[in-house]
């Protein structure tokens, strides 16, 4: 059997391996618990509120939250006709002051979802996708019960309970789950073409319980699809855009923008100050000079929407830092592969 984690033009070899568990007894117990938490820092939660707050454009659409739990992330902006959280735990579930029913039903041990076909505007599955061990299945069960044109959204970070989450998820990076949840969308053949989103590299809240150890909020992504067979003319959803980014209004040309930069040593995107940073010694590269000048703002707007911009052309992984050369006044993108790389170049200059 080839490895499950062999790409192959976006379709993963699945063996029956990928889908084990550490923990193999009924979902039901690891969940008997009430677990009143939240699985993502504030940064995060926010996001994913304004991704289900972008996507879903029903007037008042009939969403099952799947897998859900005591907060379904769903903005007051929405007004549904209901909504149905299925899950494991009946305290949670009871608590969710947006769920207008629930059910408890163990998914994995039955994936048939127990509503009529085409009855829902939307399908939301949050942080959960990594504890299921029959996705093809479930992701055809969605397609049933979505009405034609219906949404299905799949939003996901990197955490996750490691007794529970599949074998094959725990295996991949971040980058590369993105590209297995799509392929569950094609391979149950009920959707359109999916849809990614990322947003990556922010910094973390003051308040958060990990922020002294300088890492950046916690990722989220998502990837959504349409119900295939949905009416032509319907309205389009709208592309998510992190919802910090402002994109700057740059109305000078390149030549001038250089020669801002070189003046003010300012990066044009954020307004922050430029860093200067030696470049390293490598006999594979040779520059023109021994030093740049790099945005290093975690949340400038060119950095974050990098991690978008790079994915979208294959390049899985990494983002890219507004970068000087004050050598010849050039400017360009730096790829970086995560928010702190290469910050050991900086050098500190005097204000
Ligand atoms: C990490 S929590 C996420 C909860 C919620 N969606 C949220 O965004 O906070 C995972 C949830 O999946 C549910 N779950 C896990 N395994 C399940 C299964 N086999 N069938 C149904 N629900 C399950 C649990 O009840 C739990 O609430």
């Amino acid at each position: 059997m080839p490895a499950c984690n062999t790409v192959k033009s976006y379709h993963f070899n699945y063996d029956p391996s990928c889908f084990e568990r550490e923990d193999e007894r009924p979902d039901s117990i690891f969940y008997q618990k009430p677990r009143f938490v939240q699985h993502l820092d504030d940064n995060a939660l926010r996001v994913v509120e304004h991704i289900i707050g972008t996507l879903i454009i029903e007037q008042t659409p009939r969403i099952l939250d799947l897998m859900a739990s005591w907060d379904s992330h769903i903005p007051d902006s929405i007004k549904p006709e209901f909504v149905v959280g299925l899950g494991l735990n009946e305290e949670e579930l009871r608590a969710n002051p947006k769920l207008n029913q629930y059910l408890i039903q163990d998914i994995n041990e039955n994936p048939l979802l127990p509503f009529q076909d085409n009855f829902f505007d939307v399908v939301l599955n949050v942080v959960s996708v990594d504890y299921i061990t029959r996705p093809l299945e479930i992701f055809s069960e969605v397609g049933r019960v979505l009405k034609p044109g219906g949404l299905f959204l799949v939003i996901f970070s990197n955490r996750y309970f490691p007794p529970k989450a599949i074998r094959i998820w725990k295996e991949m990076t971040e980058e590369e789950r993105v590209l297995l949840v799509a392929d569950y969308f094609s391979m149950s053949g009920s959707f359109e073409e999916p849809s990614f989103f990322v947003s990556k590299g922010k910094r973390r809240p003051l308040e958060d319980k990990y922020a002294h150890l300088n890492i950046a909020s916690d990722p989220v992504y998502a990837v959504y699809a349409e119900k295939i067979g949905g009416n032509p003319n319907r309205p389009r959803r709208p592309e998510v855009t992190d919802p910090d980014v402002v994109l700057p209004e740059i109305d000078l040309s390149l030549r001038e923008m250089k020669e801002w930069v070189a003046r003010n040593r300012v990066c044009p995107y954020c307004g922050e100050k430029l860093k200067k940073w030696l470049v390293p010694l490598t006999p594979f590269t040779e520059w023109n000079t021994d030093h740049f000048y790099i945005c290093f703002n975690d949340n400038c707007p060119y950095f974050i929407r990098g991690w978008m911009a790079m994915l979208k052309q294959g390049n899985l992984g990494f983002s890219y830092r507004f970068r000087f050369n004050p050598e010849g006044g050039g400017i360009d993108a730096m790829p970086v592969p995560h928010p702190n790389a290469y910050r050991e170049s900086i050098v500190e200059e005097e204000d």
